[in-house]
């Protein structure tokens, strides 16, 4: 058993591609260890600190998702970052000791920065950005860090962190231990254009997506670029539909059987996303379900993240009540 955090920024609705990517391994994670799950609205402030209009809405949209998937408030510590006021209090205290070298050569810092063009980054706060990821995991003395691959340097500065902060003030012991990245096995996922899927691309399918939309979406999806025509043959390898037809898996005899009626042209591209089409519908239905259970549902809502940010901080405070200690701090009852 292990401890386990992960979180999300809250930017709006979640695609397929969080769901495949990231979604169904929290959930598995659930059921065998001690699991932090954080939509991490600092974070999302760092870069949209211009317009926060859509922080609280976002949010919401966040938890509905994760819900809707199946992550479970009775095992999860399912909350929102800011209301688990240690991790800002980390945050501060690894800021003392975050050498400004190490933040100015993250190469997903300096991506950002690039990307980014249209906002403004070059601020205190996003510099800082992999200090308060590494105070959201180290908060908990996380064990496993379940992240995509995007991630990977953000966690091993979580890591030197940890391994800094133990040499000063560890007197020769571990405060912290060294969190392990979780890289799982991620399926492809393409959007409707065939890029990866994203937000900003405007190619995405989301979680919330009705069955009409994710019908209209699949129908006008790209396909293989060798079949102009319904009578050109095609390779299921170099097909999008054919990565999302994988992921949700009609059985193998039924897929053996569109990859040769694409390669010999037997079917046409929409005699195979009818196939997709059904199974999406079968797979999302009981999640939108899930989903429309919840939005009317705002108090418990509420009663969800108030119950979650609970168990974090009986966690979060055991942890800062250490690192106040080990860093000499005088207490207030002392
Ligand atoms: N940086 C992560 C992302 O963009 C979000 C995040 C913030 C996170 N704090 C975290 C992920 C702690 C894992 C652990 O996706």
């Amino acid at each position: 058993m292990f401890r386990v955090f992960s979180g999300m920024r809250p930017t709006g609705r979640l695609h397929l591609g969080h769901m495949a990517g990231a979604l169904t391994n929290w959930v598995a994670l659930q059921e065998e260890n001690e699991c932090y799950y954080s939509i991490v609205d600092w974070h999302a402030l760092m870069s949209d600190y211009a317009d926060p209009s859509r922080l609280r809405a976002n949010s919401i949209e966040v938890l509905l998702d994760w819900l809707a998937v199946g992550l479970d408030p009775e095992k999860s510590a399912i909350f929102i970052q800011s209301h688990v006021k240690e991790h800002i209090e980390l945050h501060l205290a690894l800021s003392m000791i975050a050498p400004l070298g190490w933040l100015e050569r993250n190469p997903t810092y300096k991506e950002q920065i690039l990307n980014l063009q249209n906002k403004d980054l070059s601020t205190y706060g996003f510099l800082g950005y992999p200090v308060l990821m590494a105070s959201d995991i180290l908060v908990y003395k996380s064990h496993k860090v379940p992240v995509g691959e995007d991630q990977t340097a953000h966690l091993e500065l979580s890591r030197e962190l940890a391994r800094r902060f133990n040499n000063f003030y560890g007197g020769g012991g571990e405060i912290f231990p060294e969190p392990e990245i979780m890289l799982t096995p991620t399926p492809k996922i393409p959007g409707t254009d065939g890029r990866k899927m994203s937000k900003s691309y405007g190619n995405s399918i989301e979680i919330a997506d009705d069955i009409p939309a994710l019908d209209k979406k699949i129908r006008t999806m790209k396909t293989d670029p060798a079949r102009e025509r319904r009578t050109d043959k095609g390779e299921p390898n170099k097909c999008p539909v054919w990565d999302l037809q994988k992921f949700f898996n009609p059985g193998k005899t039924k897929l053996d059987e569109l990859a040769l009626g694409c390669r010999t042209a037997g079917i046409g591209c929409i005699d195979c996303k009818k196939v997709l089409i059904a199974c999406v519908t079968e797979h999302m239905t009981p999640i939108h379900e899930r989903r429309k259970a919840f939005e009317s549902r705002r108090d418990d809502l509420a009663d969800i993240l108030r119950e979650g940010a609970k168990k974090a901080r009986a966690c979060a405070s055991r942890t800062m009540s250490d690192v106040y200690d080990a860093l000499g701090m005088l207490k207030q009852n002392e």
